[in-house]
């Protein structure tokens, strides 16, 4: 898929595109994820991948989420890069998707090319509930008969947003919160890394996760945070919507619930999922309680965008490391009327055929960094 965004204000895109070599680099909530990929003779090549868990770096036990300060994250950075002999040192970085606001304009049909970057700007700012100067604006073009983004994260009023009119076109608008940006020119600059470009996460995962899908196809990141939602029709998203609970909240829940240590919750997590423990019965009913939370919550989510849109969504991908959950596939098949799918990301690049298996299971984790170096390389 072709980076969709243009920059208006070239914070985000630095320089990307017309190189051999590329890094993704995913500062995760819980974890870090580089991948590193090589073209050759046209087909990307998998050089190499790593993660690292951010947690020790404050203290805490791995699998937690974590806000570090900045030092503390180049570490894990150079740790990473060092235990995975990434030697490239121009990273593509995602932002977190919670560090930005995603929505769409109408704008008139007869803008000029010229004009574009000038009236979007004027028009998100009914959007952006901060000063315009403290974020960072890309943007594009929906194709004209699509109808228009829904942030469903907001409240939209229908005088000033939504339009169907095919007199109008429709602009999906990402702003980036200047002050995010600058963390993560810090993070490189002393991580003695350059920044190919910054890209919200839910992009990069998006590219990474889908081939050539044209209905429209819902995609979970399962995080240690957030549990992200983003409906994409061909190959393009158009409604976003977080659910605040993450892998983080169910290891937390084992751990009170049975009174053990965070560490062995998440290691039994892990090992038994929805499957169930035979020593531990109660395992599968406190992992279901946060899984059945997070469907409902994407139930709405699915049926408001039918409602609105009158389309039927067949597919779910699943993405992020929370995907590997044991079971959950088979839940999510009673839940859903749909095909589930199991992202697999790393089938997009060359790699030795004894890893196929390691990346298939590796897939979820690492799509957001896959993504990343897959637009460096476009
Ligand atoms: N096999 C597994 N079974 C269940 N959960 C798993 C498994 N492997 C990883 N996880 C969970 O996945 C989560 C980490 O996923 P991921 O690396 O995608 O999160 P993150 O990117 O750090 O978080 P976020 O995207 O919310 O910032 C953790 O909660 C971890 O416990
Ligand atoms: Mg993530």
């Amino acid at each position: 898929m072709d980076n969709p965004f243009k920059t208006l204000f070239s914070k985000i895109s630095i320089f990307s595109g017309g190189t051999d070599s590329a890094v993704g680099i995913d500062i995760g909530s819980s974890s870090i994820k580089v991948v590193e990929i090589k073209k050759k003779n046209g087909k990307a090549m998998l050089e190499t991948y790593g993660a690292i868990a951010l947690g020790p770096y404050g203290a805490l036990d791995a699998g937690r989420t974590t806000n570090l300060p900045i030092e503390k994250i180049v570490e894990a950075i150079k740790e990473v890069f060092k235990q995975s002999g990434v030697e490239n040192t121009v990273g593509a970085f995602s932002i977190p998707v919670r560090s930005s606001l995603i929505f769409t304009v109408s704008l008139p049909i007869q803008i000029k090319e010229t004009e574009m970057a000038n009236i979007i700007s004027t028009e998100a700012r009914k959007y952006i509930p901060v000063p315009i100067t403290e974020v960072s604006l890309d943007y594009f073009i929906l194709p004209k008969k699509e109808d228009s983004f829904e942030d469903m994260n907001r409240e939209t009023d229908d005088s000033n947003t939504i339009q169907k009119s095919v007199e109008k076109i429709n602009a999906l608008v990402v702003a980036t919160q200047n002050d995010a940006i600058s963390k993560y020119h810090s993070i490189a600059r002393q991580s003695l890394l350059d920044v190919a470009f910054f890209e919200i996460e839910v992009f990069s995962s998006i590219r990474a996760n889908f081939e050539h899908e044209l209905s429209p196809v819902l995609l979970i990141d399962f995080g240690a945070s957030y549990t992200k939602l983003s409906i994409v029709e061909f190959g393009m998203l158009k409604t976003y919507h977080t659910i605040d609970r993450g892998g983080e909240d169910i290891t937390s829940s084992i751990s009170s619930s049975l009174s053990i240590p965070f560490s062995e919750a998440e290691k039994m997590k892990k090992e038994f999922g929805l499957f169930g423990n035979p020593v531990e019965k109660s395992l599968t009913d406190i992992i279901r309680i946060h899984i059945d939370y997070i469907f409902s919550e994407t139930n709405s989510v699915l049926i408001g965008y039918e409602k609105k849109y009158n389309r039927t969504i067949n597919k779910v991908i699943f993405t992020g490391g929370g995907a590997l959950l044991k079971g959950l596939r088979e839940v999510a098949a009673s839940n859903f009327q749909a095909e589930i799918e199991m992202g697999h990301p790393f089938s997009k690049v060359n790699a030795p055929a004894f890893l196929s298996k390691v990346l298939e299971t590796m897939g979820p984790e690492f799509a957001v960094a896959l993504g990343l170096a897959l637009r460096r390389l476009e």
